[in-house]
Parts: C-alpha cells; sequence; structure tokens
C-alpha cells in the first residue's frame, strides 16, 4: 500500500527503512522524502513506522552474553 502518493513511498520502503535504522519520521524524510510535499502522509507514515519499530524490535536476536576477560595483572 503507498503512504506518500507524492514520493510514492510503501509500508515496504518504510520496514526497509526501519531495517537499516529509521526511527523517527525525520528519518524517514531524510530517506524516503515522505512529507516533503503535501504533507497529508505524516500520519500514516507515523502509524506505519512505529509499526515497522515495533516489528524490528520483536523480531531482532537477543543480544549474546559473554563472559567478561580480565587481563592478567
Ligand atoms: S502524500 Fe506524502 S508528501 Fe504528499
Amino acid at each position: 500500500m503507498y503512504v506518500c502518493v507524492c514520493r510514492a513511498v510503501t509500508e515496504k520502503h518504510i520496514e526497509t527503512a526501519v531495517k537499516a535504522g529509521a526511527r523517527r519520521l525525520r528519518d524517514l524524510r531524510v530517506q524516503l522524502g515522505v512529507t516533503e510535499e503535501c504533507g497529508r502522509c505524516a500520519k500514516c507514515a507515523k502509524q506505519c513506522l512505529e509499526g515497522a519499530v515495533d516489528q524490528a524490535s520483536t523480531s531482532a536476536p537477543r543480544p549474546r552474553h559473554y563472559p567478561l576477560i580480565q587481563e592478567a595483572a
């Protein structure tokens, strides 16, 4: 589905941007041009962004814990 008609940005583009590190609407504006023309997409883009961030955070692998290695004195 198109989120921003003016810039032809879809949900998939936003999901990809989130995987690349986008976390704020400003990030989408810089990376994809969202809201730069008429601005009508702002609310939908924000909702899509939040959904993609939630999805990315729940599907991300858990960090591994490695034991600390102490240097011999
Ligand atoms: S629909 Fe996104 S700037 Fe117009």
